[in-house]
C-alpha cells in the first residue's frame, strides 16, 4: 500500500512538473500600460498585487471599504511605476455598490485589460453554530458580489481579449473544519466561473477565465485566525500575489499556490478517509 502510495504520488509530481514546464511564458511589457482593477485592495493580497501591478508600470483602479487606506495604497503604487493609480471606497455587501465600481474604473480608465477579484468580508473561524444570517450576507460580499461585477466587466473585456481572474482557496475544492461559511462562498466561486468559463469557450469568446487556488497565505486576518490553530505552512502574500498576476496574464485557467495544493486536492479524491484524518488532526480542538 505504501509503495503504491509512493508512485501515485511520484506519478502526480511528474504530471505536475511536465505542465508547469509547458505553462505559457510570462511577458512582464504585456502589463505596462494594462487597465486593471484589483478589489480588497487595502490590505493583504490585494495589497500586494496593486503593488505588484503597479511595478509593471500598469494603470490601476483599487477598492475596498477604507478609503484612507486605499489612497494610501494607491499614492505607493504611484510611487513604485504605475501609470495610474485611482481608487473608489465600496462595500461589496451593498447592491448598487459592484455595478459602481466597475461603472468607475471603465470611465477613469477608458476599459478594463484585467479584472481581479480578490475580495472577501470577514468570517469567524469556528464551529458553525447555526447563523444563517452570517452566510447570506458573507454569499453577498464573496459570490454575488463577484458575478455582478463580473456581468458588468464582460462587454469591455470582450473587446479588450482581456482576463478575468478569480482568487479562490483550496477551501473551495476541500471543505475543512471552522470555516463552513467562507468555504460555501469559495465552492459557489469554483462553480460559477468553471460554467462561465465553458460558456466563453463555447462562444469563441474573446474572454479569459483564471481561477487562483491558494493555500495559506501569510496576510495579517489569516494569521490572526489560524496562531495557535494549526501548524500548516503558511506562504508570503507578495509571492502569492505575482503568481496570480502572471496566470491571469498568460491566460491560464488556473493556479495552484503554493504547488503542492494541487497534491492535495487530488488526494482528497484518491484518498478520501486519508486526507479527512489529515484535516481534521491538523487543527488543535477539544470538544
Ligand atoms: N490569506 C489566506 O490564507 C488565503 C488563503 C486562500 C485564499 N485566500 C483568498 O485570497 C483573497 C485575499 O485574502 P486576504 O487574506 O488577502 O484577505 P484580507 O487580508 O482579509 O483582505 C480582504 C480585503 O477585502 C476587503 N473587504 C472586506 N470586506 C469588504 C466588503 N464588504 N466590501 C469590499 N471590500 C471588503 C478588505 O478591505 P476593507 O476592510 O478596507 O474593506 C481587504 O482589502 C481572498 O479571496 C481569500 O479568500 C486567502
Amino acid at each position: 500500500m505504501r509503495t503504491l502510495t509512493k508512485i501515485l504520488l511520484a506519478s502526480i509530481s511528474v504530471a505536475f512538473l511536465a505542465v508547469k514546464w509547458t505553462a505559457p511564458s510570462f511577458d512582464a511589457e504585456s502589463l505596462t500600460g494594462a487597465r486593471v482593477l484589483v478589489t480588497g485592495a487595502s490590505t493583504g493580497i490585494g495589497e500586494q498585487m496593486a503593488y505588484q501591478y503597479a511595478r509593471f508600470g500598469a494603470q490601476i483602479v483599487i477598492t475596498a471599504r477604507r478609503e484612507n487606506v486605499l489612497q494610501q495604497v494607491a499614492e505607493k503604487c504611484l510611487s513604485l511605476g504605475a501609470q495610474k493609480a485611482l481608487y473608489i471606497a465600496a462595500d461589496m455587501g451593498s447592491k448598487s455598490d459592484p455595478e459602481k465600481v466597475i461603472n468607475f474604473a471603465l470611465e477613469k480608465l477608458g476599459g478594463l485589460d484585467y479584472l481581479v477579484l480578490n475580495h472577501i468580508g470577514p468570517s469567524p473561524f469556528s464551529m458553525w453554530e447555526g447563523d444563517v444570517e452570517h452566510i447570506r450576507w458573507l454569499m453577498k460580499v464573496n459570490f454575488f458580489s463577484y458575478v455582478q461585477m463580473a456581468w458588468k466587466a464582460l462587454d469591455s473585456l470582450e473587446q479588450s481579449k482581456g482576463s478575468l481572474v478569480i482568487v479562490s482557496s483550496l477551501l473551495g475544492k476541500m471543505p475543512s473544519p471552522f470555516v463552513a461559511p467562507y468555504t460555501s462562498t469559495k465552492f459557489a466561486l469554483n462553480g460559477f466561473f468553471g460554467a462561465l468559463r465553458h460558456e466563453l469557450s463555447m462562444k469563441k469568446s474573446n474572454v479569459s477565465i483564471s481561477v487562483c487556488t491558494l493555500g495559506l497565505i501569510d496576510t495579517d486576518s489569516a494569521m490572526d485566525k489560524v496562531r495557535g490553530v494549526t501548524n500548516v505552512p503558511a506562504y508570503p502574500a507578495a509571492d502569492a500575489a505575482l503568481n496570480i498576476i502572471i496566470t491571469g496574464a498568460t491566460r491560464q485557467p488556473e493556479l495552484f499556490y503554493p504547488w503542492f495544493t494541487h497534491i492535495v486536492n487530488l488526494s482528497k479524491d484518491w484518498f478520501p478517509s486519508i486526507t479527512s484524518h489529515i484535516i481534521q488532526n491538523s487543527y488543535k480542538y477539544s470538544p
